[in-house]
């Protein structure tokens, strides 16, 4: 196999520790945009939903060359379709400073507590997979007995920061000729398809998220605990500050290692059940899925409150390398 395409990007380790965060004010850049997104979707480009309910394609447009106009309109329009896939973009190749300032935008960059970032730039966060490689993945930690049959593990990204991630970029450099899409799922229309009553019962809950076993889990497997554990009580429901729509976070709760835990104040079966049945409606309501693909040149951005998503791991044999930067926004009311 060739040697990789960016080397600039690859991971290692680092345990460097950072002072844990502060809260800061956040003001969403979506509540800028335009309804019609005129200063995104300029002349000349092409843009299509990827189904009637989640996810916008959208050719033609270099995110690099868009004004702040630009990309406050790309927040709303990921705020209202919850991932948007670009394709044949020189993002790869406009250098790590350009690559960092598009991102901080739309907040503070966050940076990933545990996994490995490449050389002195932590606020990317490198998911690569080479056949040839040693460098240390999530998968390749998980304890035998969380081994699944399936890779498919849906969750939100750190969800148990005070401020958790919003609009999340995810960088093609290398991608195999077929396999490895991101799934993703609406957590707005999730929200939407639960019937008045069921709405009435989840109003005002809220989720106990735990970052803890993940940074223990790390420290004991010798990588790096860059931060204090974090816990924090987020509401079930959350309202979007750009759109006003309300949305179900509770993307992987109750599951696994996943970062949302329990139903603060209900008892252990009843917190269970509930997020058992809303993970059962989130993980098999296809009818608010989509499927991102990639190619050479595809940058794909979500916004991390209003969907869940899980890699899929279908691959054998070739070498898949992105970066993911990461944005931090507000404490989810
Ligand atoms: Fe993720």
């Amino acid at each position: 196999m060739k040697a990789p395409k960016y080397p600039q990007y690859l991971p290692t380790v680092d345990h460097t520790k950072f002072p844990d965060w502060e809260e800061v004010p956040f003001v969403d850049a979506g509540s800028r945009g335009t309804t019609d997104k005129r200063n995104l979707f300029l002349p000349g480009s092409k843009h299509k939903p990827i189904t009637p309910r989640l996810g916008e394609e959208i050719d033609g447009v270099q995110i690099s060359d868009l004004s702040k106009e630009g990309l406050d309109d790309l927040a709303l329009l990921a705020a209202e379709r919850g991932v948007l896939v670009f394709r044949n973009q020189n993002f790869k190749d406009v250098g790590v400073q350009k690559q960092l300032d598009t991102v901080r935008h739309f907040g503070r960059l966050h940076i990933h507590p545990t996994m490995p970032y490449p050389a002195g730039i932590p606020e990317m966060h490198v998911v690569f997979k080479d056949p040839n490689s040693t460098a240390p993945r999530l998968s390749s930690i998980k304890p035998e007995e969380t081994q699944s049959v399936s890779s498919v593990v849906w969750h939100a990204d750190h969800t148990a920061e005070r401020q958790p991630p919003g609009v999340t970029f995810f960088v093609a450099l290398e991608v195999p000729p077929s396999g490895g899409d991101t799934l993703f799922v609406s957590a707005t229309e999730a929200y939407n398809i639960l019937s008045d009553e069921y709405k009435k019962r989840l109003e005002g809950l809220k989720i106990v998220h735990d970052n803890t076993s993940m940074l223990e889990y790390a420290a004991s497997k010798g990588l790096p605990a860059r931060f204090s554990p974090s816990t924090q009580l987020h509401p079930l429901v959350r309202t979007h500050p750009a759109t006003g729509k309300k949305f179900l976070a509770a993307i992987g709760a109750g599951e696994g290692n996943g970062q949302p835990r329990y139903i603060h104040g209900f008892k252990r079966e009843e917190s269970e059940a509930t997020l058992r049945l809303l993970n059962d409606i989130l993980q098999r309501s296809g009818d608010i899925q989509a499927r991102a693909s990639y190619e050479p040149g595809t940058v794909v951005v979500w916004d991390n409150r209003v969907v869940g998503h899980s890699g899929i791991q279908d691959f054998q044999g070739d070498r898949r390398h992105f970066v993911r930067i990461s944005a931090m926004a507000e404490v989810p009311v």
